[in-house]
């Protein structure tokens, strides 16, 4: 019945005369009214010009692809509508769609169906606030309405499936009376992350962000992103999982007097936790508004308080009246406007602002935070007065005293005093003189502008017929790869990939061969066979070989746990040291002299380590097997059986996501290096893996972080290296050499970095074979990223000068020398003498 009503419906609208410029109306309908759940996952096109009416039903997966850029209005028919298949793990491929997109609620069933709206499914796939931009780039964030504008209509619930889950929106328009709740069941734990604004537009988000319930047990978070502004004028917002601003402004609009009187939220309601911060300000962004922040607000961007126009900005909790505290950092900018003696924009803080100073790169600095005041056309006379800031003190992290760094208009001469004299802080600017402010001088920050660097560079084969070891062996630097062990001939050293790796690479590293579920598959009964192949290999040829890896919570055979994150078999602390230190010392002790060093423990730190905001020193590490069976000393422990077992090795800590500075997770990674120090751990060097996709490489970032562990007296190796592109397109391929280049040359720019290890040899071994992330094709052939590492490696080689330089081939075809008398490998840009002739290049 539901079908031919619907088609009626559809044959009707389609046949009322249409003029050309009238949009086109399209209809699906799976709407039921019975609770089993519906699929329905028929591919969509809307083409320009049309309007498709998709009707949902109160239990239903859709899964249809989607494409075109015609607008969708999504009739949602209950509260278990999923935008995807069961719980969520399946999600539509709406790549090809940009639409806009309207929400409305469609009461075709039982009204007691609860909310109206739509589940989002999330993929399977885990998000990290932390690190937002690597979550986007690896999928692990729903993306099907990135390219779209969505707005929510009254009475919409958005909602999702549970974990820690990224939804991403072009822009995220939402009415008065709609919501975004997070998970739609109220209970602990999951931690959804609506990522609004990437298509750079403004956007008012007026309906209601909080979960389903009071309780207020589990997390909504609010990411914004892109250039426009967001105005969020809800009074009942309990943005739980905290709002990050990573770029343009969000101003908070709620009615502060409403909120107060009736004991509401407001515009960013309270935390579950009021200990922790709730609204993070990156350097790019601004918060603003003239509404009120119920939460502690770490400031790295700029507040303007008011809208466009002047107004008070509030940091105060109405619903439980605790003190919400402001954190300002070097970079901290407030720009505050006056109109008139009475009218000007003010900042509010019911607890304390005090200044941290390290800024959003974790480097410290002794700047101060700037206050600057900006006249809208104000006549102003001398003696008028204007109380800017007011809070409960002025402090900093570290006990010193600071000031404000004010900066006055070019109109009237100006003084700046704080009160503290009622028990109170604030900061208020007066008029001294109606002449122009001696002082002044222009120093607005320029708006960032964006360089795309077109410099094409030539990566083409270049007659180059020397390895790339042949370079890295005279310069002391290691150039390595990551085998299949298991699946290579490499007792054979003419096997054709065994001489290349051989040929090639100095140093080699097992991808799977060396890790505990290969090495001791069941307790006590170790199977060396594949490893050994390896090792001696590198004995044989002169690779040295790295060991991966000792102690780490995945490819863990299950007789350890069958889970890596749990103690799944009950081990006692003391069984389990017997464990790890019995695994390590036979591992260890049956390679030594042989394996030069050792990730002795990988991937231990926890993804989200944004407490070291806050807390500088602090590090958190993930909950696994071994942290929870013996506790977090299990690397210390890891460390010193390691040393024990072979006092030659150079011992490693290996892991991801900490290869830039400046991130939270590098630096907890540092802290935890440097308390492993502190504590007199035999540990050595870092290990930073770099699985990262070209074309997004920041190698700044990686050569500052191995300089800081260069102060540590630490070797930083590049363990893992893959580079992954989107196809084999000239472009993709010229990028992801430029950045294998860049990367070799990091490390040989910096003393402490000893070797580049890439994480296989041919694309098809790749672990991401899919986004061919490696410097070989399938076929052997080198890719111009193998030319890229071999540019830096010969240019450096050649403009540096070896003491005794070797020749790698007994007989080389011809002998080039520079003009400094050295032999060199092969031409080179500039003059060089090549069979005693002088050549100019
Ligand atoms: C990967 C291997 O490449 C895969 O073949 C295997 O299935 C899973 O592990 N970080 C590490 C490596 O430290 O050990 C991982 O290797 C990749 C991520």
């Amino acid at each position: 019945m539901q079908k031919i009503l619907s088609s009626i419906v559809t044959l009707f609208i389609c046949s009322l005369p249409l003029s050309a410029q009238e949009v086109v109306r399209d209809t699906v309908n799976f709407s039921k009214k019975s609770n089993d759940y519906v699929t329905y996952d028929k591919r969509i096109t809307i083409s320009e010009g049309h309007e498709m009416h998709v009707f949902t039903s109160r239990f239903s997966y859709w899964l249809s692809p989607l494409s075109g850029t015609g607008n969708l209005w999504i009739h949602c028919g209950g509260e278990r509508s999923i935008l995807g298949g069961e719980k969520g793990n399946t999600i539509p491929d709406w790549s090809g769609y940009s639409g806009e997109v309207h929400l409305k609620v469609y009461k075709n069933t039982d009204p007691t169906a609860g909310a109206f709206g739509l589940v989002l499914g999330h993929g399977g796939k885990t998000f990290n606030p932390e690190e937002i931009e690597t979550s986007i780039e690896k999928g692990k964030v729903n993306s099907c309405f990135a390219r779209s504008k969505v707005i929510l209509h009254k009475g919409v619930t958005l909602s999702c499936e549970s974990g820690t889950r990224g939804y991403r929106f072009g822009q995220l328009d939402t009415e008065n009376g709609s919501s975004i709740c997070g998970y739609y069941k109220a209970n602990s734990g999951p931690k959804p992350y609506f990522i609004v604004g990437c298509n750079d537009s403004d956007a008012v988000m007026a309906g209601v962000i909080a979960p389903p319930s009071n309780t207020l047990k589990h997390n909504v978070g609010l990411i914004k992103e892109g250039k426009g502004t967001y105005r969020l004028t809800c009074n009942e917002n309990y943005i739980t999982g905290g709002l990050r601003i990573l770029q343009g402004k969000v101003f908070v609009n709620n009615d502060v007097v409403a909120a107060q009187k009736s004991k509401l939220p407001g515009g960013v309601g309270i935390m579950n936790d009021q200990n922790s911060t709730g609204v993070y300000v990156f350097d790019k962004a601004t918060l603003g508004g003239f509404g009120n922040v119920a939460c502690n607000t770490d400031v790295y961007g700029r507040i303007e308080p008011g809208d466009d126009g002047i107004g008070t900005l509030t940091f105060a909790d109405y619903v439980n009246g605790r003190k919400v505290n402001l954190m300002l950092r070097p970079t901290t900018v407030i720009n505050c406007e006056i109109a008139d003696a009475e009218s000007y924009d003010r900042l509010s803080v019911s607890g304390d602002i005090s200044l941290y100073r390290f800024g959003q790169n974790f480097v410290e600095s002794d700047a101060s935070p700037i206050l600057r005041i900006r006249l809208k056309g104000a006549v102003l006379n001398v003696g008028d007065e204007f109380t800017l800031i007011r809070s409960i003190s002025k402090k900093s992290e570290d006990g010193s005293d600071w000031q404000f760094d004010v900066r006055f208009p070019d109109r009237y001469t100006w003084e700046t005093f704080e009160d503290t004299s009622e028990g109170n802080y604030t900061l208020k600017v007066r008029v001294i003189s109606l002449a122009d402010n001696p002082n002044y001088f222009d120093d607005e920050d320029d708006d960032e502008s964006e360089e795309e660097d077109n410099n094409p560079e030539d990566f083409s084969d270049d007659d180059d017929a020397n390895p790339l070891r042949f370079y890295a062996d005279q310069m002391g630097k290691g150039i390595g790869v990551a085998l299949p062990a298991s699946k290579m001939n490499l007792k054979a050293d003419f096997d054709k990939e065994t001489k290349l790796v051989r040929t090639e690479f100095n140093m080699l590293v097992a991808e799977n061969e060396m890790k505990f579920d290969a090495l001791q598959p069941s307790r006590g009964k170790f199977s060396w066979d594949s490893a050994d192949a390896l090792v001696s290999l590198g004995v044989r040829r002169k690779l040295a070989v790295r060991g991966h890896t000792l102690v780490w919570h995945t490819q863990l055979p299950e007789w350890v746990t069958t889970d890596g994150k749990k103690n799944t078999n009950g081990f006692s602390r003391v069984e389990m040291l017997k464990i790890m230190k019995n695994h390590i010392t036979t591992v260890v002790s049956h390679f030594k002299g042989k394996v030069r060093e050792w990730d002795v423990v990988n991937e231990c730190l926890d993804d989200v380590q944004s407490q070291v905001r806050t807390n500088p020193d602090s590090y958190v590490l993930k909950k696994t097997v071994w942290s929870e069976a013996i506790g977090n000393d299990y690397i210390d422990s890891a460390f010193v059986w390691a040393h024990q077992a072979d006092p030659e090795a150079l011992l490693f800590l290996n892991d991801y996501d900490v290869e830039y500075h400046g991130k939270a997770k590098t630096q907890a990674f540092y802290n935890l290096v440097k308390s492993m120090l502190d504590r007199n751990i035999p540990i050595h060097g870092v290990g930073l893996q770099c699985h990262f996709d070209a074309g997004k490489v920041d190698t700044a970032a990686l050569s500052s972080n191995m300089k800081r562990f260069a102060q540590l007296g630490l070797v930083c190796a590049v363990t893992e290296l893959d580079l992954g592109i989107k196809d084999y397109s000239e472009q993709q391929l010229n990028r992801q050499a430029k950045d294998y280049k860049a990367i070799t040359q990091v490390m040989l720019d910096n003393p402490n970095c000893t070797s580049v290890m890439i994480w296989g040899l041919a694309d098809h071994y790749s672990w991401r074979s899919a986004s061919m992330p490696l410097i070989y094709y399938s076929s052997f052939k080198p890719k111009p990223a193998y030319f890229g590492i071999k540019k830096a490696l010969r240019n450096t080689f050649e403009t540096s000068l070896p003491s005794t330089p070797q020749v790698f081939r007994k007989e080389s075809p011809s002998r080039i020398f520079n003009l400094q008398g050295v032999q060199v490998g092969s031409p080179f840009q500039g003059v060089y003498i090549q069979n005693g002739k002088k050549y100019l290049r």
